[in-house]
C-alpha cells in the first residue's frame, strides 16, 4: 500500500474521472471530486455508492470557466487529476466545429479548453498542489507526417495544421497540453499527460452507457448496424479500468512525468468485428470488407509500460463489455 494521498479529481462525474475516483478510493486515497453541479444526485449517488466513498470522497461544484470555483476542491490536495475537458464538437450557436473558420474555431473550440485548463491549473498552483495528471487524448498524437511507430515524444500534433484542416476539436488537445506544460514548468509542478483512446468496460454512471465510447457496443447489442461495410482502417481500444490504473500509477510515482499512451493497441476493424460477432446479433454486423485491411497504427509502449500496469487484451475487453451490458446493470 502506498502512502495515502489527497487527490483532487476534476471531472469526477466523467467516464474517465469516475473510474479514477473508484481506483483512487480502492487504493486508500482521499478524493475531492468536482462536477459542475454537486447537487445533481443522478451523478453524485453512483459516486457516493463506490466502496470507500462515504469515508473518503467529497464532491464539489466547480466550472472550468471560473478558476476560483476550484479553490475549495484543490485545498489540501497533493495531486490533481484533470479530466474535465470533453471534446467540443460544436460552436456556441450549434455550428459543427469542422465548418468554422480559423478565428471562430480557435475562439469557440480551442481557446475555452486552453483557458479552462489554465483556470484549473491556477487553482492547483494557488493551493500548493505539487503534481498534475492531465487527461488529453490520442487526437493530440497525429503529426503532419505520419510516423511508422508512434512514440509519445515524437507523436505531437501541430495545432495550426489541424486547424487549417478544420480539426479544431483535435487541435484543442495539443493546445491544452502545450499551455499546461508551460504552466507547470514555470511553477515547478510535476506534470503527466495521459493519452487515452476509445475506452470500453463497465461504467459507473448510467449516462456513460450512451457516451462516445459505449455507443458502439450498445448499438451492436441492440442489433443496430454502425457500419454498412467493414471499414478498411483500424481503431485503438483500451479498458477504462486499465486507463484508470495508469492514471493512478502516474499519480503515485513521484518520478513519472511527461506523456503516456493509455492504449492497449490498435486493431483493424475486421478483427474488431470478428470479436463483436461473438456477442451481438447478426443484424448488427457490417458486410465484409472488399479488399485488404490497412495497417493498424503502431505504438512504442515503452513509456506506458514503465508505469507498471498490465492492460487487458482487446478481445477480453470486448467480452467483458458485452457481458456486462447484457447483464443490464442499470435495469
Ligand atoms: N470517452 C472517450 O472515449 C475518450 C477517448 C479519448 C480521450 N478522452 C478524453 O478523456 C477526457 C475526459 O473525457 P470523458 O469521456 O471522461 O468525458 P465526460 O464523460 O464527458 O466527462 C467530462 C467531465 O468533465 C466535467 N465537465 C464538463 N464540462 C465542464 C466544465 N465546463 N467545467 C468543469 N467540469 C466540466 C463533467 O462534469 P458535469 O457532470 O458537470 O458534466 C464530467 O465530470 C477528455 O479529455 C477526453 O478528450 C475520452
Amino acid at each position: 500500500m502506498t502512502d495515502q494521498l489527497t487527490i483532487c479529481v476534476a471531472g469526477a462525474s466523467g467516464l474517465v474521472g469516475s473510474n479514477v475516483v473508484k481506483a483512487a478510493l480502492a487504493r486508500g486515497h482521499r478524493v475531492k471530486g468536482t462536477l459542475r453541479d454537486a447537487t445533481d444526485t443522478a451523478k453524485t449517488d453512483p459516486l457516493m455508492d463506490l466502496p470507500g466513498a462515504r469515508e473518503r470522497l467529497t464532491l464539489h461544484s466547480a466550472d472550468s470557466s471560473d478558476s476560483a470555483s476550484f479553490d475549495a476542491p484543490m485545498a489540501g490536495a497533493d495531486v490533481t487529476v484533470i479530466a474535465c475537458f470533453p471534446p467540443i464538437y460544436r460552436a456556441e450557436d450549434g455550428t459543427p466545429a469542422r465548418e468554422l473558420d480559423r478565428q471562430r474555431g480557435y475562439e469557440e473550440i480551442v481557446r475555452p479548453v486552453r483557458d479552462g485548463a489554465l483556470n484549473v491549473l491556477g487553482a492547483a498552483q494557488r493551493a500548493g498542489v505539487g503534481a498534475v495528471v492531465l487527461c488529453s487524448s490520442t487526437s493530440s498524437t497525429n503529426p503532419p507526417a505520419a510516423l511508422p511507430v508512434k512514440h509519445e515524444a515524437l507523436a505531437l500534433s501541430d495545432a495550426e495544421t489541424q486547424m487549417a484542416e478544420g480539426k479544431f476539436t483535435a487541435a484543442e488537445k495539443i493546445v491544452m497540453e502545450t499551455a499546461a506544460r508551460d504552466f507547470c514548468t514555470h511553477h515547478d509542478m510535476r506534470l503527466c499527460i495521459m493519452l487515452p483512446t476509445m475506452m470500453l468496460g463497465p461504467v459507473i454512471l448510467p449516462q456513460h452507457v450512451d457516451s462516445d465510447s459505449h455507443a458502439l457496443p450498445s448499438a451492436l447489442l441492440r442489433g443496430e448496424k454502425r457500419h454498412e461495410t467493414t471499414p478498411a482502417g483500424s481503431m485503438s481500444v483500451s479498458h477504462v479500468e486499465d486507463v484508470a490504473a495508469l492514471f493512478l500509477a502516474a499519480v503515485e510515482d513521484p518520478t513519472a512525468r511527461g506523456r503516456y499512451f493509455c492504449v492497449k493497441d490498435s486493431l483493424p476493424w475486421v478483427d474488431l468485428y470478428a470479436e463483436f460477432a461473438k456477442h451481438v446479433p447478426e443484424s448488427a454486423l457490417p458486410a465484409p470488407l472488399d479488399g485488404t485491411p490497412e495497417e493498424p497504427t503502431r505504438f512504442d509502449f515503452t513509456r506506458r509500460d514503465s508505469l507498471g500496469v498490465t492492460l487487458r487484451d482487446i478481445p477480453t475487453t470486448i467480452a467483458e463489455t458485452m457481458d456486462w451490458l447484457k447483464s443490464k446493470p442499470f435495469g
